[in-house]
């Protein structure tokens, strides 16, 4: 898995033409570009083959938005499998996002079979993780136990924190929830980050270096360059301001100037 790590979430915010249309943009404009990093959209499914189909000969990736746990497809209407992302050689799923947690119910036991189907698949999950807390103590409580039921060390079987990727997202700092506190700078981003290290640490006891760990909410091109230049920071989950072709384009170019060899 790369180390650093930018996605544009488009959710089902686009219709499947618009998506095709944005799709096209930023497949030309990155025509034949090498990136040092993992740049990658994750479309609505409906709309996977064609944004597959417009991104071709660039290195925007297309990354899955959620995915349903059995191997086997079946009887989960309505659900994503894990078999039709190895058809498509989409290697990536995001899993646990925090609209998936409030607004279709999911529990940390759902996120972590989630998690193992991806594994035992050969799929890497990026496994998002959120709070609302002002009190450092209780967010700290709350992402603990968010990890700790996905990821934790006395669960079995273990999980090599190698094949997984942490997107921290407090939960107010997502444009859908948005509330009136300041967005962080980029050194509070890379203080969230360094936290979140040391809570994985501490409950899968592995190499915290071993796992990219991603920021999201309201991340965009004027603070994009500010939040990837700090050492903790590897990366974004972009929702909003994904969805414009030159504001998509401007981050990853910040990616491409933060992490130019
Ligand atoms: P936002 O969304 O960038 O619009 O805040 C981020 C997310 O929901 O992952």
């Amino acid at each position: 898995m790369a180390n650093k790590i930018i996605i544009g979430v488009w959710k089902d915010r686009l219709t499947v033409n618009e998506s095709a249309k944005l799709a096209r943009f930023l497949g030309e404009r990155f025509k034949g570009a090498k990136w040092p990093f993992l740049g990658g959209i994750a479309p609505a499914p409906i709309t996977i083959t064609k944004v597959l189909n417009r991104l071709k000969g660039s290195p925007v990736q297309v990354i899955n938005q959620d995915v349903h746990w059995p191997a086997s497809s079946g009887s989960y209407i309505g659900s994503t499998s894990i078999a039709m992302l190895k058809e498509l050689k989409i290697k990536v799923t995001m899993i646990g996002h925090s609209e998936r947690r409030r607004f279709f119910g999911e529990t940390n036991d759902d996120i972590r079979r989630k998690l193992l189907g991806c594994l035992d698949n050969g799929i890497y999950p990026i496994l998002c993780i959120g709070d609302s807390e002002t009190d450092e103590r209780v967010r700290n409580e709350v992402l603990t136990e968010q990890l700790r039921n996905v990821i934790g060390q006395n669960l079995t079987p273990i999980i090599d924190m190698s094949n997984i990727v942490i997107a921290y997202e407090p939960v107010w700092a997502i444009s859908t929830w948005r509330d009136k506190r300041p967005l962080p700078t980029g050194q509070e981003v890379g203080e969230m980050l360094d936290n979140v290290r040391s809570l994985v640490h501490k409950v899968t006891n592995q190499e915290p270096s071993k796992c990219p760990i991603l920021f999201g909410g309201s991340v965009s091109p004027a603070n994009a360059y500010d939040y990837f230049t700090k050492a903790n920071v590897d990366g974004a989950l972009v929702g909003g301001a994904s969805l414009e072709g030159e504001s998509m384009a401007a981050i990853f170019e910040a990616g491409l100037s933060a992490w130019k060899k």
